[in-house]
């Protein structure tokens, strides 16, 4: 298997608007990531992904784009971005950016034109129709919104604010391209490219069968060419690196997008994990890192991540978030850290941040809940129920301001907080974390050293162990000569793990573990998690 610096890499994700606020504004910015890149280096990490930083009146947190070559003004300025860039650097580290060209902003000035007439140039840079089909958007009933200036429809595979670019229009394509050179030629490290498999759209748009599963939304005919067009005129002339995001997606359709032999993308985030899994669940995790590990090894690199600004922080939807918080903090982290493929870290992971429960839907900013809550409740549905049963899953759990320390807002901001701080920050905080040595931050610290010390958890096979075992989840990875064990009690419950004779008889040496004491032989606590060494 051909090495790559970013195979080896582990990624750190800055949200920036809940990172660090300097200014009083009640949003995090860039000068507050720059003054948060020493905590971010101790940590380890080689790679910051930094959301979507550009131009853009925000109805989806920067995912809705006016223009791609400035910087929001709560964010900061480009200098600021320059200097950034600069100082993540010196640290040795990487930046990469959010690359989202499936859709812009509705104020973006070419679908400003492209609305005001059926003969405008830039009529053709987004998709109109004059009749809608069947289909749903993400956020809301259908993917086509009426305009009464030419009396047809657009079509947005998010909010009516983010229409879809046309990517059959060559012009479009070269737009992107030279944007996308704009930043590289800036010094910037990379993309992580937003829903980069919804370019290409179905011909003729055809009615679904069933309109709620949206997944005719991505993978569509033309795709392919658009990406290795794209790695052709821009990517390969860079020493960059890339990874899609990518719904949708079985291992072998994954490895069309990642495949090393296919000049398109590096590596891809698919969602069986965190679009698939509301809660853990043993089987369905166990299959799916065996299906994509035997579906994309030797072929094409996979990403490891349990959450991040969409989805729920970890502790909370996958763990215990109250008795056993660090602990199956602790035992995540070394899943993530010892499966096949690069860990992603979302911002506040590392000192185990939870997901919040806000009393009232006006305390909630995220479009996709907002927008679900409405359509529920214009149903005729209980709002209290709606409202319930949204909370688990909303954006908002992790998009929470990081808790810097105990005092007022967590210390995050002077002002007031775009979005309220998580009431726990008087227990939970970086301060808190960085004075304990046995803390959630200093086991990712360790984890991330030993990654660089020892290939194996980088290039090791992978075979899973007690594959039918409803609270242990045990593998093991190998590479040159090394052979290392993992061995998880993912459950609040106490288990006596029975390891195979020809496991337990080649144990050499612990590596790492979430608790003190392993004299209990294989009697293992809840959420207890260790990594040998076997011979
Ligand atoms: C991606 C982003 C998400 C955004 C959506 C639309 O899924 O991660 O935050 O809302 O794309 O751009």
């Amino acid at each position: 298997m051909k090495k790559t610096w970013w195979k080896e890499a582990v990624v750190y994700q800055v949200y920036w608007r809940s990172f660090y606020d300097t200014d009083g504004d009640g949003y995090g910015d860039l000068e507050g990531v720059i003054q948060k890149l020493d905590y971010i280096k101790e940590l380890g990490v080689d790679v910051i992904w930094l959301n979507p930083i550009y131009g853009s009146p925000d109805v989806d947190n920067g995912y809705d784009i006016s223009d791609y070559r400035s910087v929001m003004a709560k964010a900061g300025t480009m200098d600021t971005f320059d200097r950034l860039l600069k100082e993540v650097h010196a640290r040795g580290m990487k930046l990469i950016m959010d690359l989202v060209v499936n859709h812009t902003s509705d104020q973006h000035p070419w679908f400003i034109e492209s609305r005001s007439s059926k003969d405008n140039p830039k009529r053709d840079y987004y998709i109109w129709r004059k009749e809608p089909n069947n289909w749903r958007s993400y956020f809301t009933p259908s993917t086509w919104e009426y305009d009464e200036t030419t009396g047809e429809y657009y079509f947005h595979s998010f909010a009516t604010q983010q229409p879809d670019l046309n990517w059959e229009n060559p012009k479009v394509r070269e737009e992107v391209y030279d944007m996308m050179r704009f930043w590289l030629d800036k010094g910037i490290d990379g993309f992580r490219m937003d829903v980069i498999n919804l370019l290409a759209k179905q011909a003729g748009f055809p009615d679904a069968e069933n309109p709620e599963d949206i997944s005719y939304l991505g993978n569509n005919p033309g795709i392919h060419e658009y990406l290795g067009e794209m790695h052709d005129k821009v990517l390969k002339h860079y020493d960059v690196f890339t990874v899609g995001e990518i719904p949708f997606v079985t291992p072998e359709d994954g490895l069309l997008y990642v495949g090393e032999d296919r000049g398109e993308l590096n590596t891809l985030f698919h969602f069986e994990v965190c679009d698939y899994m509301a809660y853990w669940d043993m089987a369905k995790f166990k299959d799916i890192q065996k299906r994509w590990y035997e579906g994309m090894w030797g072929k094409g690199w996979n990403s490891q991540f349990l959450n991040n600004h969409d989805h729920t922080r970890l502790v909370t939807r996958f763990g215990n978030d109250k008795e056993y918080r660090v602990q199956s903090a602790k035992l995540f982290a070394t899943m993530l850290h010892t499966l096949p493929g690069m860990p992603y870290i979302y911002q506040g992971e590392e000192i185990g941040m939870t997901g919040v429960r806000f009393d009232s839907i006006d305390d909630y900013n995220d479009i996709a809940m907002k927008n679900k809550y409405k359509e529920e409740v214009e149903k005729g549905r209980d709002p209290k129920e709606v409202f319930e049963s949204l909370l688990h899953l909303s954006r908002d759990n992790s998009r929470t301001p990081v808790q810097w320390d105990d005092s007022d807002n967590a210390g995050f901001t002077s002002g007031t907080p775009w979005i309220k701080v998580n009431p726990n920050y008087k227990q939970i905080n970086v301060a808190d974390a960085l004075a304990d040595p046995d803390s959630v931050f200093y086991y990712y610290k360790k984890l991330i050293q030993l990654r660089k010390k020892h290939q194996v958890m980088v290039y090791g096979s992978y075979e899973p162990i007690l594959e039918d075992h409803p609270q242990i989840y045990a593998y093991i990875r190998e590479f040159e000569g090394e052979k290392w064990l993992v061995v998880l009690n993912v459950s609040d419950q106490s288990v006596t793990c029975e390891l195979p004779e020809s496991v337990s008889s080649e144990i050499k040496e612990l590596i790492i573990a979430n608790y003190a004491d392993q004299s209990n032989g294989f009697n293992l606590n809840p959420y207890e998690a260790r990594v040998y060494r076997l011979k």
